[in-house]
């Protein structure tokens, strides 16, 4: 899920972010990069480790509407005896958050975290955060209001899989309060796996930051066996998605392939907001190149956000929707003022089917191209009573440009429509992510040829507007 820039902490706060990290700071024009670089562990397709055997794999719950996929969580347990959440993993946000006890607008299907029912819960350090999110994530049709959470910061062991991944001391959040959009999905909470081992808490009496070391990398760093790569790897196929920690399931895709789809982050846009984000160079619409980047200028000319929190493809502004839309077919129109676009549902069944749309990521030292998922261009029907026959598709506008903070450059979020259709690895300690080849086709998954598609959401159930603010969620 996309992190708008607007905690409520004032906007000092953003700039504390900026510069109270002392991680990868890095000139923002400086080539750090150069290929054929060493990387001994990414991948697991080091010589020294076993195949197939890095890492500790994590089964995925997929929700699901109609033919939609929106979110993928696993079981975490926070707390001493141990208390179980579910939790959607998520790429675009870099705080663990969970319901607390005394919440009343988190939504009576979850469970909710009971401090004083864990004798290693610490209240401390006891920071407010208010958070908000402008995500998709929970779902695809854009709303006029942003999703927002009210937590504290406090401590307690989070731990995973079986035996636990243990993380004591983790410092992570317990909410109070949620809207809407984060109460009525089915995961009681998100865990937040953006970009880099630490994160910030802004104290506001003092006006500066504090620095934690994130769930994942305490995880990491503290595993017993101390033999954990770091980096993730995400399936989010079917029928069996699953996260690897420390590792990569070398059984779910082809090793020799990733290594050569590997792309750099941008540094700098990836370690301001602990997200992953790297360059966009051109988006092919059935082999009509729709923007190219200036290739005299150092950088492409847009950059994007990986986002395995949102269900749906964020163009940078109303234009590219439309010029993408353009080429697709005249049927399909802006569904109503906050970015949703469609039409009628056997059109865009056609084109979920047979369209080819690509997207070339990467850093001018290296970039590869990566396809929506078959079948994902369809998101369903927008409106039943208000619409019938009308299905939205996959690409959403913000209402006002989204630009990255830097350079200004047009922002993109790549959500799970392209995301689902590799094996993605993603390395915060070399920065980078790789989109290797599925064994199976069955990551393009969700598209059921033949089966049509069900109603993937009632009106009400989208995540909060895409208020581009000028200002990208970085
Ligand atoms: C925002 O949502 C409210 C409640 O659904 C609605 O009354 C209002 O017209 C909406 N505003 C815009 C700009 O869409
Ligand atoms: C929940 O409990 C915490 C800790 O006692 C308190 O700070 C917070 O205000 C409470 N929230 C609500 C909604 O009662
Ligand atoms: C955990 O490991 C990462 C990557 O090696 C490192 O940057 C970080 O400092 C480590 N954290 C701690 C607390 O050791
Ligand atoms: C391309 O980039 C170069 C170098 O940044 C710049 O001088 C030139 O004006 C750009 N050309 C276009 C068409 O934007």
């Amino acid at each position: 899920m996309k992190l708008l820039l607007s905690f409520t902490a004032s906007a000092a706060f953003h700039v504390a972010t900026g510069s109270a990290s002392s991680i990868h700071r890095r000139d923002p024009y400086e080539i750090f990069r150069f290929p054929g670089r060493i990387l001994p562990q990414f991948g697991g397709n080091d010589a020294n480790q076993q195949i197939g055997s890095t890492g500790v794999n994590i089964p995925l719950e997929v929700w699901r509407i109609g033919a939609t996929d929106l979110q993928w969580a696993g079981e975490i347990t926070v707390g001493t005896p141990p208390q179980k959440f579910k939790v959607i993993f998520d790429t675009g946000s870099p705080y663990l958050l969970l319901p607390r006890n005394n919440c009343t607008t988190c939504g009576s299907q979850h469970n909710l975290f009971n401090p004083s029912a864990s004798t290693t819960f610490s209240p401390s350090p006891g920071l407010p955060l208010q958070l908000e999110f402008g995500s998709a994530g929970g779902g695809t049709v854009p709303t006029n209001s942003s999703q927002r959470v009210n937590c504290i910061a406090a401590t307690d062991t989070v731990s995973i899989s079986s035996p636990p991944l243990e993380a004591f001391n983790q410092q992570f959040l317990v909410c109070d309060y949620y809207s809407s959009g984060l109460a009525t999905q089915p995961a009681d909470g998100i865990f937040g796996l953006g970009s880099l081992p630490t994160g910030l808490w802004p104290d506001k009496s003092r006006k500066t930051t504090v620095e934690f070391e994130t769930a994942y990398w305490n995880w990491i760093n503290s595993s017993a066996s101390g033999d954990l790569s770091p980096e993730f790897g995400m399936f989010l196929g079917s029928p069996n998605p699953q996260l690897t920690l420390g590792g990569s399931d070398t059984n779910l895709y082809r090793t020799s392939t990733l290594r050569s789809r590997t792309i750099f982050l941008d540094v700098q846009l990836s370690t301001m907001r602990s997200s992953w984000v790297s360059g966009l160079r051109s988006v092919k619409v059935n082999n009509q190149l729709l923007l190219s980047s200036n290739e005299s200028s150092p950088v492409f000319d847009d950059v994007a956000l990986l986002d395995t929190g949102s269900a749906i493809i964020l163009t940078p502004d109303f234009t590219t929707a439309a010029n993408i839309y353009n080429i697709l077919s005249p049927q399909i129109g802006p569904l109503d003022d906050l970015g949703s676009w469609g039409g009628p549902c056997s059109v865009l069944d056609n084109i979920a089917e047979t369209a080819i749309i690509s997207f070339t990521v990467g850093t001018k030292e290296k970039a590869v191209e990566v396809d929506l998922v078959k079948g994902a261009f369809n998101l369903g029907v927008f409106d039943e009573v208000a619409r019938p026959g009308i299905c939205q598709a996959v690409f959403v506008n913000p209402t006002e440009p989204a630009r990255e903070p830097v350079r200004g450059r047009l922002a993109w979020v790549l959500g799970t429509p392209v995301l689902k259709g590799y094996y993605t690895v993603w390395d915060g300690k070399q920065m980078e992510v790789g989109f290797g080849e599925l064994k199976t086709q069955e990551g393009n998954g969700g598209y059921e040829k033949g089966k049509g598609w069900g109603k993937r959401h009632g009106k009400g159930k989208g995540w909060g507007k895409w208020r581009g603010r000028g200002v990208w969620g970085l």
